[in-house]
């Protein structure tokens, strides 16, 4: 059965720190031989935690976890606009995890071929349930318009695909992406959305506003973060107080 949380922080900083310290207390469970699956995000707030865990590297079993992407840009891996790029400047750059933990999605490639690579990549990596990868920890942003990964509003081919990869366009940019689908993210033993700015407010308190079952689906398509759910285990978010000006800081909602 799924759950959801929400947690509410005073900084960004107080946040990342509990993400941290989530990250080694489930690792810590692993058994002989087992790696730690970890789904990573693109964006802002998923940003600052990878400088959080590089400065606060060393309580981290680096040889145990492997890395996977969540969505990357169609760019090359040296380009800005890589989310490979941002998350070895703010981390693999900075840690000691072995290049073979590292699984990009490779941006450079023709994305319709890489989805399907990616797929298969993570089929032979990642441990099933239900038939599908079941990642150990999937980590998402928010965007301004209630998209998550490269799942954008209205996408419905992609929200409700039966793949695990699929090739997205940003909706204004037109930029394409290889992104996980709702059904793979959804797969997850635990979900953390990481969202903190005052922009985020108004799409934060309407996804956390949502009651569920009371709402017919289609209304949801329109903010693909409030379709995911943890099939498997819970969904936590993590915010700031500027995400969440409604919300007392401590609070679990
Ligand atoms: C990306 C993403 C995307 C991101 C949100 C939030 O590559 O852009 O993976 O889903 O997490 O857009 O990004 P910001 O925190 O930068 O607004």
């Amino acid at each position: 059965m799924s759950t959801r949380s929400v947690l509410v922080f005073a900084s960004a900083d107080e946040l990342a720190a509990f993400f941290t310290d989530k990250l080694i207390k489930a690792m810590a469970s692993l058994k002989a031989g087992q790696y730690f699956s970890l789904l990573l995000s693109g964006g802002s707030t998923p940003r600052m935690v990878y400088e959080y865990l590089s400065r606060n590297q060393n309580s981290i079993p680096w040889q145990r976890l492997q890395l996977f992407w969540g969505d990357e840009r169609c760019v090359p891996p040296d380009q800005d606009e890589s989310n490979y790029k941002m998350v070895k400047n703010s981390l693999l750059d900075h840690v000691p995890i072995p290049s073979d933990n590292i699984f990009r999605i490779k941006g450079e490639s023709d994305p319709q071929t890489e989805a399907v690579r990616y797929a298969e990549t993570l089929s032979n990596q990642v441990p099933s349930k239900n038939g599908l990868p079941c990642f150990d920890l999937v980590m998402l942003g928010l965007g301004d318009d209630g998209h998550t990964a490269s799942l954008f509003p209205n996408d419905t081919k992609n929200l409700f695909s039966e793949g695990l990869f699929e090739v997205a366009a940003h909706p204004e940019s037109g930029q394409r992406r290889v992104t996980a689908t709702l059904q793979l993210i959804n797969n997850a033993r635990t979900i953390v959305f990481l969202v903190t700015g005052k922009s985020k407010a108004g799409m934060l308190a309407r996804i956390l506003g949502k009651s569920g079952e009371n709402y017919p689906a289609p209304m949801w398509e329109n903010y693909p973060a409030a379709l995911v759910e943890a099939k498997n285990g819970e969904v936590i978010w993590l915010v700031d107080q500027d995400a969440a000006p409604g919300y007392k800081v401590g609070l679990t909602i």
